[in-house]
């Protein structure tokens, strides 16, 4: 039985690992998620899981030496997935010195702990271990031809200090292979979208305002380009990595599904207009005239786009979710689950939206 230790796994995208996990491998595997519980990590998105026997969390920060030390010690980890970051662009521009720590730090910490859990006397790493750094596409820069596309063999230039902190990372543990024969593998994914993903990014934020009919804020001109998987494919994608992705390599994922932000706002609007039904109050509030054009994000990269190619040849990875379908269970899943969106909006997250939003 393999042991996964995942950081970040209260996040969006390591909540939605957990289950995908749990879902494909059953009691096979075990996982232990540890987390610091920042104000993006929240135990409310693993409710499902919180009882099966081979899941333990661990509160834990990964700038902590002797806190995940202690994990390696009282475990033994066969592979390591880390999503613990800081993910927010925007916060990165307000607030960078915590994107270094957590992110570039963190996963220092997180790559010494794991080699030493798992270098032999003779230098050479045990059998059969893996760590899996969670990457992201934004480490390559931004493309202004539309025919151009991100490759693993793309020079990083990033623009944003979240990125810049996540290309030192991507780094860091290219450096472990290199001078450690370290069994790491770096994953380069584009935007997701989901359940579970905090209201800070673009399409929890429209549906949660959209809902509540207040102002959608759109930057720029809204014609800025992401590429938009839905989570589980990049779940997927990582369980293929680490079954079959080769040491030392990287692998983009993403599934040509490029669109303006200001599509994915009438996508978004659209959806709700046909799902929620004339009973509900909150349809009369859904409206094309809530959008407004603001200030446009510092250093706003300007398109995204992957291309997949190699893991699709070497690992057989493709996305199984078209956007329509898509987008359409993940704005169901968030009028399904409006507890959650109250509570995860409860406490900072009005000072924070009126920091971000307020003078825009
Ligand atoms: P998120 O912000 O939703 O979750 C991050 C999680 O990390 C939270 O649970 C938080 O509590 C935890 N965390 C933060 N600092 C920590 C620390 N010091 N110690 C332990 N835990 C800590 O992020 P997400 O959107 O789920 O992204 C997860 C990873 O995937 C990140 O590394 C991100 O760079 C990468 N990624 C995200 C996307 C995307 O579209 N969201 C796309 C590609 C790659
Ligand atoms: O590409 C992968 C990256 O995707 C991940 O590495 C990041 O962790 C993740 O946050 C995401 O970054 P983006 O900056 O692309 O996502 P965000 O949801 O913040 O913004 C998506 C686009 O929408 C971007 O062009 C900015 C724009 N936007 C965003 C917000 C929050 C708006 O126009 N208005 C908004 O209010």
């Amino acid at each position: 039985m393999k042991t996964y230790l995942v950081t970040g796994g209260a996040g969006f995208i390591g909540s939605n690992f957990i289950h995908y996990m749990f879902r494909k491998h059953g009691n096979d595997i075990r996982i232990i998620n540890v987390d610091a519980l920042t104000y993006a990590g929240n135990l409310g998105n693993l409710k499902d899981v919180e009882g099966i026997e081979n899941y333990t969390f661990v509160k834990a920060d990964i700038r902590n030496k002797e806190e995940i030390e202690k994990v390696f010690k009282d475990n033994d980890i066969d592979y390591v997935v880390n999503f613990a970051a800081e993910s927010h662009v925007d916060r990165s521009i307000v607030n960078p010195e915590i994107f270094v720590e957590t992110n570039v730090l963190g996963t220092l910490i997180m790559l010494n702990c794991a080699k030493d859990a798992w270098e032999q006397e003779d230098g050479s790493f045990k059998e059969g271990k893996k760590f899996l750094h969670v990457s992201t596409d934004e480490v390559y820069g931004s493309l202004d031809n539309l025919t151009d596309f991100f490759y693993e063999t793309t020079p990083y230039s990033p623009h944003s200090p979240y990125s810049a902190s996540k290309a030192s990372s991507d780094f860091l543990v290219k450096a472990y292979v290199d001078t450690y024969k370290f069994p790491a593998v770096i994953t380069n994914c584009s935007n997701n979208y989901g359940p579970y993903q905090f209201p800070e990014k673009l399409i929890p934020l429209i549906i949660n305002n959209a809902l509540q009919g207040k102002e959608l804020p759109v930057y720029g001109d809204g014609k800025n380009i992401r590429d938009w998987l839905y989570v589980d494919d990049h779940c997927k994608g990582i369980d293929m990595v680490l079954e079959g992705g080769r040491i030392g390599e990287k692998y983009n994922i993403g599934g040509h599904n490029e669109k303006q932000n200001i599509e994915i706002i009438h996508i978004i609007l659209d959806t709700l207009k046909e799902i929620l039904p004339d009973s509900d109050p909150r349809k009369a509030n859904v409206s094309e005239e809530l959008i407004r054009f603001v200030a446009d994000r510092k250093g706003h990269d300007r398109r995204y786009a992957i291309a997949p190619d190699k893991i699709k040849a070497e690992l057989g990875w493709e996305p199984e979710t078209f956007f329509a379908e898509g987008i359409k269970k993940t704005v169901k899943w968030y009028l399904e689950n409006q507890e959650w969106m109250t509570e995860v909006t409860s406490g900072d997250y009005q000072k924070y939206y009126d920091k971000m939003y307020s003078d825009r």
